[in-house]
């Protein structure tokens, strides 16, 4: 570096030094520097502010850009140097100085990888949450990511979709409870500190419902439903105080999110208030011109204006239109500025005038010891133990020799999941590595069989099953490579990939006990896999320190806790599958397999009910499942009345007692369910859970509130309603189990008259 930059630099750091306490300005300070600055920018200038660009160095392209305006914020540069070098461009080359946002996908980590957002979920844990969410900022913070395109609270019901993987599941008061934590975890208490992030509410809305769970496919969604499931995260999100909202690329009966006016403006702002950010996704305002809604980039520019997207990510509607829109009276320069508006808000409201650059001093904050921990307590938390026939954990006393085979027991790339940038692949530690360090390399036995998740060759087969046979218990690590999940990753069959189900037969049939350990980016069809291995473990992509965190549990040095945020298919074409579905006019009774139907069967001789003569009806594994090392009984439900108004509310208590030789914790769910109303209402609803510790033993009542949102439904678009009638509820371990305990909701006239 040559003499000149160092100065530079070193003046940088004073000047950030200088500034870096600088305190967050009032919201009225903000509003009235805004006016101001507004007031004194040209057309240009606020049209720049509205454009987002994806960085690509200090180039003089871009610098021309900054130079001119013509940008206001860059995602996808990550070097601290480089975005201090095009800050200073923005800062003391331009007419105003307006400062850039840094912003880019820290999705559940920024090089400290946390389990992706599936497998937080399983954690039940809104505390490890918003510990990995504070983690990735100060990482991202300390190169100048000031705002990340994260948490991603799309309620998805089908494993098809690849970006099940960077959701909170099929449940939306789970992803609710997630989501808000991640929001806290990004943006602490002061959004000016250098190590915070703005949030961003992704993908609104309804982006999870793609039908054929084909990524970007077109959605059909009733406005109940949409209100019911998929907005509800975004509500709590908005209600919570993220800075920013991202719209999403598919159309929502017909209207794409980019130009949905009622969805942007009249919900999201009109309705509930909302006066953050809204960026489009990457390119998605030019994409409602195959989408078949707008018929070239000006008329998408106009209708996405219209429907109030602040900011333009890569379609270059913005530049290229707006000022043609204004000057021939089409676009009005007031909604031009309500958008300046929200730009230049969230720009003060993260300190960037006064502290625009990266404190070189401190910069390249990565994997600190406690960061590194935090990542493994996710990791343990996360994982599901989805069968166990007495396999684990490891007997110590019996286990001398550990077979470890399999694609996934070494991959220290894709171990960490879908949408990790800035992996530094060389920081994950592996099952292998973990469980060589745990039991000593004499004591492993390693033979990957496969090569990759969808290898096909089967010539390693040989070593893994000699392997196998020379070892007390196989651990055989499969699943999915990072890329198969993730956006535009979609698959029609949600098999174990390649040729990992015939080798896992090959070492069953050694006669060894196998423990099958899946890493994957969605819930599979394991049906067979679940019925050959003797233990199954499930642990969503867990990122940087999988091999730590699995090792403990495999080896009983910590207890599993995960429950699953999805429901687990039998076989692929059960998709969408989830727990909070109708109850139909022919609910599955008698149900009749296939290979159960006798010959020249009649036509009606397996019943006429709903389920798949292959798959049966429901999940292999229910939402919210998950075994432990202990066991768990519940009490029945008490509640503190059989009836209650409309309006009123309800006590529910549940003694939970841990009836095994081990602590361990639990995950107690509350559901509900509507048995008759206007409009039919699912079999079960998730409203609440809380995470608790018991020792053997050990006996704790949980108490849980319902309330009329608790038990409110939309009835017509936006009204809702509490109607009479019988409710049941449950407070359980899973969506299928509990003993539910029913109550009454009844017009206060009948209270009265008793
Ligand atoms: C992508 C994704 C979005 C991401 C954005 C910026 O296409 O849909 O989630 O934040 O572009 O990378």
């Amino acid at each position: 570096m040559n003499s000149k930059n160092r100065l530079f630099l070193a003046l940088l750091s004073a000047c950030c030094l200088a500034t870096a306490s600088a305190a967050a300005l009032s919201e009225a300070e903000i509003n009235s520097r805004v006016n101001d600055l507004l007031s004194r920018m040209t057309l240009e200038e606020k049209i720049g502010q509205l454009n987002q660009l994806s960085g690509y160095g200090y180039a003089p392209e871009m610098v021309g850009h900054i130079r001119s305006g013509a940008v206001g914020s860059i995602l996808n540069e990550v070097d601290p140097e480089v975005v201090n070098k095009l800050q200073h461009e923005a800062v003391e080359n331009t007419r105003l100085g307006i400062p850039l946002i840094f912003a880019r996908d820290v999705i559940h980590g920024f090089k400290t990888i946390f389990p992706i957002p599936l497998g937080q979920a399983a954690t039940w844990n809104p505390a490890i949450v918003e510990e990995g969410a504070r983690i990735a900022a100060d990482e991202a913070g300390s190169v100048g990511i000031r705002w990340t395109f994260s948490p991603m609270v799309d309620i998805a019901r089908d494993a098809r979709w690849g970006r099940i993987a960077e959701g909170f599941g099929e449940d939306p008061v789970l992803a609710t409870a997630l989501g808000v934590a991640m929001v806290k975890g990004y943006q602490g208490d002061d959004l000016t500190k250098p190590n915070t992030m703005a949030a961003c509410a992704k993908h609104f809305a309804g982006y999870g419902a793609a039908e054929a769970g084909k990524d970007y496919n077109t959605t059909w969604i009733p406005e109940e439903l949409l209100r019911d499931v998929y907005l509800r995260p975004f509500k709590a999100l908005a209600d919570a105080g993220s800075a920013t909202f991202m719209c999403s690329f598919n159309d929502i009966n017909g209207v794409p999110s980019s130009g949905n006016r009622k969805l942007l403006q009249n919900i999201l702002r009109d309705e509930w208030g909302y006066d953050g950010l809204m960026v489009s996704d990457w390119g998605s305002i030019q994409q409602m011109i195959p989408h078949g809604y707008s018929e070239n980039l000006r008329h998408a520019a106009a209708q996405a204006v219209d429907a109030g997207v602040d900011i333009d990510m890569e379609s270059y509607a913005y530049t290229g239109h707006l000022r043609d829109l204004v000057e021939k009276g089409e676009v009005s320069e007031a909604r031009v500025d309500s958008l300046v508006r929200n730009v230049l808000n969230l720009k003060y409201r993260l300190g960037l005038f006064e502290n625009p650059y990266v404190d070189m001093a401190s910069a390249k904050r990565f994997y600190a010891p406690a960061s590194l921990e935090a990542a493994r307590r996710a990791v343990e938390e996360s994982a599901i133990l989805l069968k166990n026939s007495g396999t684990l954990p490891i007997n110590n006393s019996k286990v001398k020799k550990i077979a470890v085979i399999g694609p996934m027991a070494d991959a220290q790339h894709d171990q960490a999941g879908t949408w990790v940038f800035d992996l530094e692949k060389e920081h994950s530690v592996t099952p292998l590595t973990a469980l060589q360090q745990m039991y000593g390399k004499e004591n492993i036995i390693y033979a990957p069989g496969l090569e990759y998740t969808r290898d096909l060759n089967t010539k390693g087969f040989s070593d893994a099953v000699k392997a196998a046979k020379k070892a007390d218990v196989v651990l055989y690590f499969a699943g999915e490579e990072a890329v198969l999940s993730g956006e535009a990753h979609c698959r029609a069959d949600l098999s174990l990939p390649g040729a990992q189900s015939r080798l896992l037969d090959e070492l069953k049939a050694t006669g060894k006990p196998v423990v099958l350990i899946v890493q994957a980016g969605r819930q599979l069809a394991l049906m067979h896999e679940c019925e050959t291995a003797d233990a199954v473990v499930y642990c969503f992509h867990g990122g940087t320190m999988t091999g730590p965190g699995l090792a403990n549990l495999l080896a009983g040095t910590t207890n599993f806790s995960g429950r699953s945020p999805v429901s687990f298919p039998r076989m692929s074409g059960q998709e969408p599958l989830y727990y909070n579905r109708k109850n139909t006019g022919r609910p599955a009774e008698g149900i009749t397999l296939i290979n159960d139907i006798p010959l020249e069967a009649g036509q009606t001789s397996t019943g006429c009910t709903s389920f798949y003569l292959d798959a049966g009806d429901g999940a292999l594994f229910p939402f919210g499942y998950g075994l432990s090392y202990t066991t768990f009984a519940y009490s029945d439900p008490v509640l503190s009345a059989t009836e209650i108004a409309p309006d009123g509310s309800l006590t529910v208590k549940c003694t939970i007692t841990n009836t095994g030789k081990r602590a361990g914790a639990e995950v107690a769910q509350l559901y509900i369910r509507d048995h008759v109303a206007s409009l039919v209402r699912p079999v079960r609803e998730l409203r609440g859970f809380e995470k608790i510790t018991l020792q053997p033993g050990e006996s704790r009542t949980v108490e849980f509130q319902l309330h009329p949102s608790d038990l409110a439904f939309h009835i017509n678009g936006a009204q809702t309603a509490v109607e009479p009638g019988e409710f049941s509820v449950w407070v359980a371990p899973n969506a299928n189990e509990g003993n539910p305990v029913k109550f009454n909701v009844v017009k206060p006239a009948e209270i009265a008259s008793r």
